[in-house]
């Protein structure tokens, strides 16, 4: 019988789609409900649902992903990102689910000058790190939980607006655009995470993962690689984070190591690099489309 899986976040979520997309491919049934469809916050309706369905395994990709509105909204924040994986967390286990739950580079502060790895020490700069960092503890301090929580960074795919798709948008009409060069990260494509997601759960691992695409970039070169892929005559101009001041405490830093993930599963992901040109070529390229 074919695995089946709940993707939380599935119906319009940037890597939610993916997941079920890449799911589907691999023969796996898929159910992923709406925020009408479900209500996330009733624990009762989340296990009748779980069961009903017979689902074997639960894909969390909801958070409160708005960085920035984070500082504002501190409540918001920690609703989505520690108190619903709690209960999720408790229905998998009373039901025997296995949980796979998706976290943040922004759980680092951004001091290390080389790759961080699943055990170094957290210590988040923003509301939103903080509580995506809620968020693994809780999940952790659950007993007999399978979970599996990857770390993940910088996101781009087609399933909705991202950095890369705004940045391309703005180019095509302007001359020139500024963007930050003094944060560094591990640019990653949501098609490349769904995979691996599902290489580490072949293995059926459990505890914290760190999954990006392979090498690091700036935003500004992030950018820069986008707009010279697609030929668009925009110039990209670095400038420092101190000229483009925001409300919530960017990492310099927060480049992820795959070390663990490589050694597990025996895949080395490709460079970012080469996933962005994928998925310029699919989704942009030639197409006229609107990005
Ligand atoms: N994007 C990145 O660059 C990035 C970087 C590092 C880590 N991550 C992590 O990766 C995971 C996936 O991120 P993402 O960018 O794919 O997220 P996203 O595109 O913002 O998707 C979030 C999903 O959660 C749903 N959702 C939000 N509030 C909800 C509510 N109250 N009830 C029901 N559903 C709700 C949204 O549904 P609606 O469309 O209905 O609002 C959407 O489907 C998250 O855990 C995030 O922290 C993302």
């Amino acid at each position: 019988m074919a695995n089946k899986a709940l993707v939380l976040g599935g119906k319009t979520g940037l890597l939610g789609q993916d997941i079920v997309e890449v799911l589907k491919k691999e023969g796996w049934e898929v159910i992923a409900p709406s925020r009408e469809e479900l209500n996330i916050f009733s624990s009762q309706e989340l296990y009748s649902y779980i069961k009903d369905n017979e689902v074997d395994f639960v894909f969390n990709t909801i958070a409160y992903t708005q960085v920035e509105k984070a500082e504002e909204e501190p409540k918001k924040a920690f609703e989505l990102n520690k108190v619903f994986p709690k209960i999720v967390g408790n229905v998998c286990k009373e039901l025997d689910v296995y949980l796979i739950h998706y976290s943040t580079d922004f759980v680092f502060d951004g001091q290390k000058e080389t790759p961080y790895e699943d055990t170094d020490e957290p210590h988040p700069l923003n509301v939103y790190g903080q509580t995506k960092l809620e968020g693994e503890k809780v999940l952790l301090e659950i007993p007999d939980l399978e979970v599996l929580i990857i770390r993940t960074a910088w996101l781009f795919g087609r399933g909705k607006l991202n950095f890369v798709s705004k940045i391309l948008n703005l180019a095509k009409n302007k001359s020139s655009l500024n963007v930050v060069h003094d944060q560094v990260g591990s640019p990653t494509y949501t098609l490349d995470l769904a995979r691996y997601s599902l290489a580490l759960l072949h293995k059926k691992s459990t505890g914290i993962f760190h999954v990006v695409n392979a090498g690091q970039a700036s935003w500004c070169e992030l950018a820069q690689e986008a707009v010279n892929c697609l030929g668009l005559a925009c110039q990209i101009i670095p400038i420092s984070s101190k000229d483009f001041p925001q409300k919530a405490k960017r990492p310099a830093y927060s480049v992820l190591s795959i070390n663990k993930f490589v050694q597990t599963t025996g895949i080395q992901p490709r460079s970012w690099i080469q996933a962005l040109r994928e998925y310029l070529y699919a989704n942009f390229y030639g197409s006229g489309v609107n990005f």
